[in-house]
C-alpha cells in the first residue's frame, strides 16, 4: 500500500495509506441495507493487513453502529488512525461536546486521531463555534487533529485560522465539482483532501449499465430527479448526462481491456491533489478488488478520454459541491463568479 505524508499537522503517524476505509455501510442502515457485524470486523482486519491505516466513521453512520463496530474491530490495533465527523447544525456546545465524548466511548479510545465537522452549518458563525469547541478539546487531549468535511472554497478562506488538517469531499467521475476551486483552496492552505464516494456509491462499480438499475435508497444525490424517495433537492435532475456518462465510461473500459472499477478508482489515484481516497467495502473481495483498482496506473491517453466522457456532466453539476442539495451547506462561487453562502 503506498503512503502519502501529511500536510501542515500530523496525524499522530507521519503518513496515511493513500487507500482509507469507510464505514458508512457498516449502519446497516436503509441507504445501504442489512450489515453483518462479523463481516464488517473481517473487513477491517483486512484492511489492516492491505496496510490501511486510516478508518472513516461518524456517529449518524447507524446511530453509532458503525462506531461501535469499527471500536471492537480494532480494540487491540491503538496504531490504526480514526477519524469521525460530527453534525454541526443546530448543536449546542454542550451537544457537541456529548457527541464527542459518545463516539470516543463507542471507539473504545481516550483520544480521537481526526475529528471532522461532517457539514458546513448553514451559519458560518455555527460552524466556527463548533471549531472552537474542537479546539478547546484539542487543547484537553481528546481530539488528536482537526479535519472537516465538504468544505467550499470560502469556508477553508475563512476559517484558515484553525488548525484544520484535512477536508473530506465528495470526488469521483461522476462528481469533479473540486476540479473547479476547492483542491486548489486545499493546496494553498496546507490541508489534505481526502476523497469520498470515490465509486459513487457504488454506481461505478461496474455492476450497474442502467441508472434503472441502481439501487433506490442511493438516488438521493442531484444526479437524480426529486421524484426518488428522500430527495432534498429541488433541480431536474442529471440523469440523461449521467447515464451518457456512464455508456461511454463501460465503452472506455471495454476498448481498453479495464473494469470500470479500475478505471474509477485509477481515475481518482491519479489526481496530485487527492492525498487519500476512502473507499467503502461490504466484502473482504470488494476490499481487494479496490484497493488493486486504486493502485492500477492509466495512461496519459486513456486519463484524458476519461475526462472527456464526464465533461458535459461536469458542467452539468456546475460549482455546488453540495451533492445532496440545492440549497448548498457549502460556500462557494457560483456561475455568475459570486460567493454563494
Ligand atoms: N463526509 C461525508 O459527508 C461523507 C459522505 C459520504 C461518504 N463518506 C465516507 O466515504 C466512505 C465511502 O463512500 P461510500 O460508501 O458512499 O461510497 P463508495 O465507496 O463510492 O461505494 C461503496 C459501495 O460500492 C460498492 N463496492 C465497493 N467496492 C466494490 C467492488 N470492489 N466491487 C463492486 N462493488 C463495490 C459496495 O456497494 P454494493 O455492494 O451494495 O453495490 C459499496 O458499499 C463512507 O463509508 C464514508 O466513510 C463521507
Amino acid at each position: 500500500m503506498k503512503t502519502t505524508t501529511l500536510g501542515r499537522a500530523g496525524l499522530g503517524s507521519s503518513e496515511i495509506s493513500t487507500v482509507a476505509l469507510g464505514t458508512w455501510t457498516f449502519a446497516g442502515d436503509a441507504i445501504w441495507g442489512e450489515s453483518r457485524e462479523q463481516q464488517c470486523i473481517r473487513v477491517v482486519h483486512a484492511a489492516l493487513d492491505h496496510g490501511i491505516n486510516l478508518f472513516d466513521t461518524a456517529p449518524n453512520y447507524g446511530n453509532g453502529r458503525s462506531e461501535e463496530i469499527l471500536g471492537k474491530a480494532l480494540a487491540d490495533r491503538p496504531e490504526a488512525l480514526v477519524a469521525s465527523k460530527c453534525k454541526v447544525e443546530e448543536q449546542s456546545p454542550g451537544e457537541l461536546r456529548k457527541m464527542v465524548t459518545d463516539t470516543l466511548r463507542r471507539l473504545q479510545r481516550d483520544t480521537i486521531d481526526l475529528m471532522q465537522i461532517h457539514w458546513p452549518a448553514h451559519s458560518p458563525q455555527q460552524t466556527r463555534r463548533a471549531l472552537e469547541i474542537f479546539s478547546t478539546m484539542q487543547q484537553e487531549g481528546l481530539i488528536r487533529t482537526i479535519g472537516v468535511c465538504n468544505f467550499g472554497v470560502y469556508d477553508i478562506k475563512e476559517e484558515n485560522d484553525f488548525p484544520i488538517v484535512s477536508n473530506q469531499i465528495p470526488y469521483n467521475l461522476l462528481w469533479r465539482v473540486i476540479e473547479n476551486e476547492i483542491a486548489e483552496e486545499s493546496r494553498k492552505n496546507g490541508i489534505i483532501t481526502i476523497a469520498y464516494t470515490a465509486l459513487q456509491q457504488g454506481l461505478l462499480s461496474g455492476k450497474y449499465k442502467q441508472l434503472s438499475e441502481f439501487p433506490s435508497g442511493r438516488k438521493r444525490t442531484r444526479h437524480f430527479s426529486p421524484s426518488w424517495p428522500g430527495v432534498r433537492h429541488s433541480e431536474p435532475g442529471m440523469e440523461a448526462q449521467t447515464q451518457a456518462a456512464l455508456e461511454q465510461l463501460l465503452a472506455i473500459g471495454k476498448s481498453q481491456g479495464k473494469s470500470l472499477l479500475e478505471l474509477a478508482l485509477a481515475f481518482v489515484g491519479s489526481k496530485p491533489f487527492i492525498d487519500t481516497m476512502l473507499i467503502g467495502a461490504r466484502t473482504e473481495e470488494q476490499l481487494t478488488s479496490s484497493i488493486q483498482a486504486a493502485e492500477t496506473t492509466l495512461s496519459a491517453d486513456v486519463l484524458q478520454a476519461l475526462e472527456d466522457a464526464t465533461e458535459e456532466l461536469k458542467k452539468a453539476t456546475g460549482g455546488n459541491p453540495d451533492m445532496y442539495q440545492s440549497n448548498s451547506r457549502v460556500r462557494y462561487t457560483g456561475s455568475d463568479n459570486t460567493p454563494r453562502r
